[in-house]
């Protein structure tokens, strides 16, 4: 007979010894707002099929597109399949369309057309009726950031949000999660008077990378790193995020916004929590999230903003052959616009484990490589036995993480060159996922939608941590509207501009050229 799991799923072919089966999705319905975006299309629906064809949605699983195109219920699913076709990471395999096109729904309307909201509830009533989704609805809200608290407002107010016993009611959030600290703490006012805390699931999609998990597992299911893991052992630690595209058509969105609240205040603060935290208890969300917010709440920002962070914009100039825009000649930019497409940052950790050591974060368009990785960078050995036989300066070990697009984890410490003289010279050791596991990375979205579903919220930020992430950026940008003057300019493929090495220069050290 065929066992019912925890969410309430049945599965005749249930192994126990067979672990993925606790993480099938019970029965549920996802409504995605602002369907016919460019996240939904490339990532959000096609990681929907991706996980319906890794067989981990139940069979009465229910997709529901909001949006203002007059479309009827197989004019969306044609357009769900297309993306599918074009993006998902897995096979398109017919019979896993079929029965998830059975459950695809549209529901056509604006933000402010209370008749949809109100369509809107009906068709989630008649899937419950029909397909058993038993009231347990997950809305994902990918839309423009100003549209979030009008699409909280209209589920409240049409009765949306309301559960009742055993049924759940979950919202998803797209990042950024506000503007600044202030603009935060209002949407999550509006988010939490809507839904309960615990059903509110903010997206910072790198939490849902393979990579971004395993510094946990590297950092805690080893015992050779946490030793070593400390200001007695480790000079700096270097977070880099490098594009090698510019903004393109984005210019609406990132106008105003700029690298450090695009990426750093999010991704790249995640990473330095996750990289310096102590160890939870265990991996539940509330011991996670606790030690990731103690660590936030430790950093501490330089004295001298002007001479610990940097700027800049990318010029227009060539790169990898090809002639590129600069970011003030862009469509559809205030040709002075001042908005940031590089930054840099000192940060400092005041924790026993960390006092004295630098974190030092840049992200940046327009790059040498389209590049993610932590380094961990480690003291010199105290004595250089091998000095006088070397003709070059060796370098230091160095741990480094490599979160995107090369997968895997190197570290680089020094060998005896093959020869007579005992020459020494750094090699790296080198793990990559390719290499080691035969199964393909899932995307960040198929974690991420798969957990909002099974109500598990580890890695998903809470408001704590987004109120402290923008604590630490805040100043920055205060100090950089401050300023009378443009952002420095970079070309096209270097590593962004002379004032970002000269950061890292006055502490005597120098950036990755990864
Ligand atoms: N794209 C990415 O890779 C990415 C990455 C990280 C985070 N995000 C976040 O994800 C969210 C969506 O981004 P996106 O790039 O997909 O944006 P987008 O391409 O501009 O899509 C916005 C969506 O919202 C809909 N919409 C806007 N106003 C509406 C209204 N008043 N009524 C009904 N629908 C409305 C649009 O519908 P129409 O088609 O009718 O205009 C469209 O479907 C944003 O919060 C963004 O910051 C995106």
């Amino acid at each position: 007979m065929a066992a019912e799991d925890k969410h309430g799923s049945t599965n005749p072919l249930r192994d126990p010894r067979d672990r993925r089966l606790s993480r099938i999705a019970g029965p549920s319905s996802l409504v995605i707002f602002g369907v016919t975006g460019d996240l939904a299309r490339k990532k959000l629906i096609p990681a929907v099929y991706d996980l319906a064809n890794r067989g981990l949605l139940p069979p009465s699983f229910s997709l529901v597109g909001f949006g203002r195109r007059p479309w009827s219920n197989e004019d969306f699913a044609a357009q769900v399949k297309e993306s599918v076709q074009a993006h998902a990471r897995t096979d398109f395999d017919e019979n896993v369309w079929k029965q998830l096109a059975e459950g695809i729904r549209f529901v056509e309307g604006g933000f402010d057309s209370d008749e949809a909201f109100g369509q809107l509830k009906e068709t989630l009533e008649s899937l419950d009726a029909e397909r058993g989704t038993r009231g347990n609805h997950a809305f994902y809200l990918s839309v423009p950031p100003k549209s979030f608290e009008q699409v909280c407002q209209q589920l409240s107010s049409h009765g949306l949000a309301e559960t009742s016993e055993g049924k759940w009611r979950r919202v998803v959030i797209e990042k950024p999660f506000g503007h600044d600290l202030q603009s935060a703490r209002e949407l999550n006012n509006v988010v939490e008077s809507v839904f309960p805390a615990d059903s509110v699931f903010r997206i910072d999609h790198y939490l849902g990378k393979e990579t971004v998990q395993n510094i946990l597992a590297l950092r805690f299911a080893n015992q050779m790193f946490e030793p070593i893991w400390n200001a007695n052992f480790v000079d700096h630690v270097q977070i880099t995020m490098a594009e090698d595209i510019g903004i393109g058509g984005r210019a609406g969105y990132y106008d105003g916004v700029g690298a450090a609240r695009d990426v750093i205040q999010n991704h790249l603060l995640q990473l330095l929590a996750l990289t310096a935290m102590e160890e939870p208890i265990s991996f539940d969300a509330d011991h996670l999230r606790a030690e990731k917010e103690k660590v936030l709440a430790a950093v501490r920002l330089p004295a001298d903003l002007s001479k610990h962070s940097a700027r800049g914009q990318y010029t227009g100039g060539w790169q990898g052959g090809e002639k590129v825009t600069g970011f003030l000649e862009e469509e559809g930019f205030n040709p002075d616009s001042t908005t940031e497409t590089f930054a840099a940052v000192r940060l400092d950790i005041n924790t026993r484990r960390w006092a004295g050591v630098p974190f030092y974060l840049r992200a940046g368009k327009r790059l040498g490589r389209r590049v993610t990785e932590i380094a961990v960078v480690f003291k010199r050995a105290p004595n250089l036995l091998f000095r006088d036989h070397n003709d070059h300066d060796f370098g230091q070990n160095a741990v480094v993480i490599r979160v995107q697009p090369d997968e895997g984890a190197t570290i680089r410490f020094g060998s005896k060159v093959p020869g007579t003289q005992m020459e020494v010279r750094d090699v790296s050791m080198d793990f990559g996922y390719g290499h080691s596991f035969t199964e393909s990375s899932p995307e960040a979205y198929e974690r991420l939608i798969l957990d909002v579903l099974l109500g598990e919220p580890p890695l998903f930020p809470r408001h704590q941590e987004v109120e402290l992430s923008w604590k630490i950026v805040d100043p920055f940008e205060e100090y950089w509207a401050s300023l009378d003057t443009q952002p420095e300019p970079y070309a096209p493929g270097s590593w962004g501009p002379d004032s970002a090495d000269e950061l890292l220069a006055q502490d005597g050290r120098t950036w990755r050229r990864p």
